[in-house]
């Protein structure tokens, strides 16, 4: 299906020396990110299928990338498509003379005459965006005291083993809302993406990450800080309770005797949040939305937050 955004920019030419100064560029910027992209290929995820971009070349050099995305959000219950930057980068010999703002403008007139409410972005560089129309909308975590763990079954998954990558994309092709508030409806590829990124960038193994808990179908994506259960995303068709979940993060992440007294929720699942208390998000990268931003994503909405795994 064509969308809206689809008429306005095109999609990634087939141009196989375009696409690799493409990935030398990023690697200017951030240097996991082309490794990251190959990892991601190897598990069935083209990054060129998943961005429109904006790119400008000087000579038969490519030194202006932005890359546009559409989110699919459920937002207060409503499925919704909303473009979101992602990838912004300019050579570095190029820098400082207007050419990331020309690339930003061009993708920006795009999502304007394709009639997108909003444009979305996460960075730690508001500053710069502010002079591009938006404005910072703080995410939230929340901190619960962690439940007596109750026994439960659980496997590591290493998507590089192929039927783990297939229990992992059956998990995410049958995942549902765990929020009214806002949820990621991505089909699978933007979790891909960024759980390539996530264990590229930090050295992390994805096994070290990613939990199935067979008898409950759900996939947890979380990590151990001290006595701190992190959890990062959750792939489930309905949240377990959460003393199994504690139950089986503390067989396979917590040192051995260990266990957890509190769990941090960096991802909103409802039925979890009675009695959580509402902190600021620790991430350095923050959400910013430029246009009218509908439902909760507006300034005055409640508190929220999307995974990480589901960000550009
Ligand atoms: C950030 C980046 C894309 C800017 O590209 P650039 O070509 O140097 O930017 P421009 O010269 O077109 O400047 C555009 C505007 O943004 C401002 N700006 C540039 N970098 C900025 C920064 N880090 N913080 C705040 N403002 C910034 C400029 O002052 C200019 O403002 P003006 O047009 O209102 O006078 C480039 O420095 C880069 O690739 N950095 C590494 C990757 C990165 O950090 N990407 C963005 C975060 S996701």
């Amino acid at each position: 299906m064509t969308t809206p955004l689809a008429r306005h920019l095109p999609p990634w030419p087939a141009d196989t020396a375009l696409r690799a100064g493409t990935l030398d560029l990023y690697g200017s910027a951030w240097a996991a990110l082309p490794p990251a992209i190959r990892r991601a290929a190897a598990w069935g995820v083209d990054w060129f299928a998943t961005s429109h971009p904006v790119l400008l070349r000087e000579g038969n050099r490519v030194v202006a990338h932005v890359g546009v995305t559409l989110l699919r959000l459920h937002l207060e219950g409503a499925c919704t498509d909303l473009p979101a930057l992602h990838a912004v980068c300019v050579a570095p010999d190029a820098r400082g003379r207007g050419v990331g703002r020309s690339a930003l403008e061009t993708a920006l007139a795009a999502v304007d005459a394709a009639g997108y409410p909003a444009t979305l972005l996460w960075s730690e560089k508001t500053a710069l965006y502010e002079r591009f129309g938006f404005a910072t909308r703080r995410e939230s975590a929340w901190v619960v005291p962690a439940p007596a763990p109750a026994p439960a079954a659980v496997e590591r998954l290493d998507p590089d083993h192929a039927p783990d990558l297939e229990r992992l994309r059956a998990a995410l092709r049958s995942r549902r809302p765990l929020s009214q508030v806002l949820a990621t409806a991505d089909a699978g590829a933007l979790f891909l993406l960024n759980l390539a990124i996530h264990c590229t960038a930090r050295r992390v193994a994805p096994p070290d990450l990613l939990l199935w808990l067979p008898e409950h179908d759900c996939v947890l994506v979380a990590e151990a800080h001290a006595t701190t259960l992190r959890i990062l995303d959750l792939l489930a068709t309905e949240p377990p309770p959460l003393e199994a979940l504690v139950g089986a993060a503390t067989r396979a992440l917590a040192p051995p005797g260990g266990r957890f007294d509190r769990v941090h929720l960096g991802v909103l699942v409802d039925d979890w949040l009675d009695g959580a208390r509402v902190e600021a998000c620790s991430s350095d990268d923050l959400l910013m939305v430029r246009g009218t931003a509908p439902g909760a994503l507006a300034a005055s909405g409640p508190p929220l937050a999307l995974s990480p795994f589901a960000k550009t």
